[in-house]
């Protein structure tokens, strides 16, 4: 299997990694040469550090370089079984990528992209035959994250989709299938997760060290919302949340908050600029969080109510199978459990019960249930446990 990778920033780089690292010769192409031999040295360089710390054996460091070419020549492509579009997010620029693509690969070549918001069929529609075209979303830092979004667009051919996912297994990684809607699952799933904890900050119920202490110590989080946000970054985090309010024709669910977008405009992007929600410089305390069992478990109650109703609505919509559903959201993000299996163990009644309390109080579109959880209350269903009597 030869893969050609189109961009060598920090997505590109770690997929051209991953693949070569399975044993497979990759062409990894950039429009600038500097970015292309800086993401060389800096696989060779990580290659070398895992010798060092005794993770990875030099030859098998060697092989793994060797097997990826670092090229700005597009002929290399027409030896390709797969290319993987790794450049800027920009649907302008892929396009005019994808309709050039053509030119250079054979006919059997798959056309996949990489892009975490824009629609698949969209880069499709340039392309003389779509049917090839698909999304294969990897997380970063690629080579470590496990998960891969694979994502069919209306016009890719039908079972495509199982044996790019096929192709993803055999680069050791969990491949799981999405529809090509907004955030495909991780990015839409986890929303709650950032602005339902904004928005109980925004009121004044708790602040954001006691919001995170809810979540990591009684809801079992590695990190809380903000800390998270913080580490991502407001600029990546915020343009995301609006991408998704906008693509699904600004669905109250989704609502940005005026808080994150001045964090934002103020250029208070988080850790990597030394202010976000928290302050990092140097001798900077994180506030100490008020630390209320009862008032604690109300909030991780309320936020994960809200993701579990997200989770639900996407296998309504048939976004999802529940299964990969579950996996995308810990092996993804990390959850400490998949969002189904916690709705069977809290039992639906109380999810639907957190969902009615807050739409009752507010009267907010974004609190309203999903249509699968009151039908499986009345059928008596639960997700993965056996049915009740
Ligand atoms: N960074 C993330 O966390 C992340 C996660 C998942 C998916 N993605 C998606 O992956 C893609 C790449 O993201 P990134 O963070 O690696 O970006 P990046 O800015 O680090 O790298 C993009 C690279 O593409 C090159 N490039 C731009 N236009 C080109 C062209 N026409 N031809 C060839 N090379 C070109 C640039 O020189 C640059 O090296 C985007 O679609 C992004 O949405 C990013």
């Amino acid at each position: 299997m030869i893969a050609g990778i189109i961009g060598s920033g920090a997505m590109g780089a770690g997929i051209a990694q991953v693949i070569a690292t399975a044993g497979n010769r990759v062409y990894l192409l950039d429009a600038h040469s500097e970015t292309l031999e800086k993401a060389g040295r800096n696989i060779r360089s990580g290659l070398d550090r895992s010798v060092l710390k005794g993770t990875l054996a030099q030859d098998k460091a060697d092989e793994i370089f060797n097997n990826i070419n670092l090229t700005q020549d597009y002929a290399t492509f027409s030896e390709c079984d797969i290319v993987i579009e790794a450049i800027i997010e920009d649907l302008q620029l892929k396009q005019q990528l994808f309709r050039e693509l053509n030119l250079f690969v054979s006919d059997s070549c798959v056309l996949a992209s990489n892009t975490s918001s824009l629609s698949i069929a969209s880069i499709a529609s340039v392309c003389s035959n779509p049917e090839r075209v698909i999304g294969i979303h990897f997380f970063n830092p690629a080579t470590i994250m496990q998960l891969v979004e694979i994502v069919p667009a209306v016009q890719t051919k039908p079972g495509l989709e199982m044996e790019v996912k096929a192709l993803v297994r055999s680069w050791g990684k969990l491949p799981v299938i999405v529809k090509d809607t907004p955030g495909f699952i991780v990015n839409r799933v986890a929303r709650p997760f950032y602005g339902e904890a904004i928005r109980i900050m925004e009121e004044g119920i708790a602040d954001c060290s006691t919001i995170d202490w809810a979540m990591t110590t009684l809801g079992g989080f590695k990190m809380g919302p903000f800390a998270l946000m913080d580490f991502i970054g407001h600029d990546v985090n915020y343009r995301v949340t609006e991408s998704v309010f906008a693509s699904f024709f600004y669905d109250p669910r989704y609502k940005p908050s005026f808080t994150q977008k001045r964090l934002f405009e103020a250029g208070y992007f988080g850790k990597k600029t030394g202010r976000g929600f928290y302050a990092y410089h140097e001798g900077a305390v994180i506030p100490e969080p008020i630390k209320d069992e009862n008032a604690g478990r109300k909030i991780m109650e309320r936020i994960v109510a809200m993701l579990i109703n997200e989770a639900a609505e996407a296998v309504a919509m048939n976004i999802a199978s529940p299964a990969d559903l579950e996996l995308a959201m810990t092996k993804g993000v990390n959850y400490p459990k998949g969002l189904l299996a916690w709705a069977d163990e809290w039992g639906i009644e109380k999810v639907i019960s957190i969902l009615d309390g807050l739409y009752h109080e507010y009267h907010e579109d974004r609190y309203r249930v999903s249509v699968l959880l009151r039908r499986m209350v009345k059928e008596k269903k639960s997700f993965f446990q056996p049915v009740m009597a």
